[in-house]
């Protein structure tokens, strides 16, 4: 125990010693933002709410491959129990729904649903009626 200690104190003049204490005088350091001279606390307003078409029919494609872009809201909850989309869009359902099914290369070789796209929302993107522009987009095919 009493070894112990004295390494204790020993450890405690070393790091003492070890220069690290803050330097009182330095210059401040001017660092100026990218959004300019703005307030840390100014609040801006939030984004208008996102309005979605109720009854939205297929946005036409940009590129080939594109995942379509969902013409209707998509808030559906897609939890490890359920999966909203698939209410309509499975292979089983769409033909009663009216929605397309899901592509071929959502789907097994034994006709199940392929779980690796079980997240639509990670490639599907919904497309709101009041759209804001953020930012610019010089995208061309
Ligand atoms: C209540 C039924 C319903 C639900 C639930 C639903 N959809 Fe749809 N969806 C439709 C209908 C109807 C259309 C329009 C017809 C079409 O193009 O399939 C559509 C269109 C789409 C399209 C465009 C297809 C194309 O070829 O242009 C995509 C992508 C899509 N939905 C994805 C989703 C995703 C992702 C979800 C879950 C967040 C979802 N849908 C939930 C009914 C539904
Ligand atoms: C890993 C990305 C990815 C995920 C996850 C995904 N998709 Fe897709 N989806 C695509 C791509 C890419 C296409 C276009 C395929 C093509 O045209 O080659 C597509 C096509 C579609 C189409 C149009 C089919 C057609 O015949 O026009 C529907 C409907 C669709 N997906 C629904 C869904 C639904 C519902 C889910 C979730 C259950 C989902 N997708 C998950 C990438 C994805």
């Amino acid at each position: 125990m009493k070894k112990m200690l004295t390494l204790a104190a020993m450890v405690l003049a070393i790091s003492a010693c070890s220069g690290q204490q803050v330097e009182q005088n330095a210059a401040p350091v001017k660092v100026t933002s990218l959004a300019g001279e703005m307030k840390v606390t100014d609040v801006r307003p939030a984004n208008e709410m996102s309005v979605y078409p109720s009854r939205g029919t297929s946005i036409e494609r940009t590129f080939e491959h594109q995942p379509p872009l969902v013409p209707h809201r998509d808030t559906y909850a897609i939890s490890a129990s359920k999966n909203g989309c698939l209410n309509c869009h499975s292979t089983e359902k769409a033909a009663r729904m009216k929605a397309t099914p899901v592509d071929a290369t959502h789907v097994k070789a034994d006709g199940s649903f392929n779980n690796a796209f079980y997240f639509c929302d990670q490639c599907h993107v919904a497309q709101a009626e009041n759209k804001q522009q953020i930012v610019g987009n010089k995208f061309s095919k």
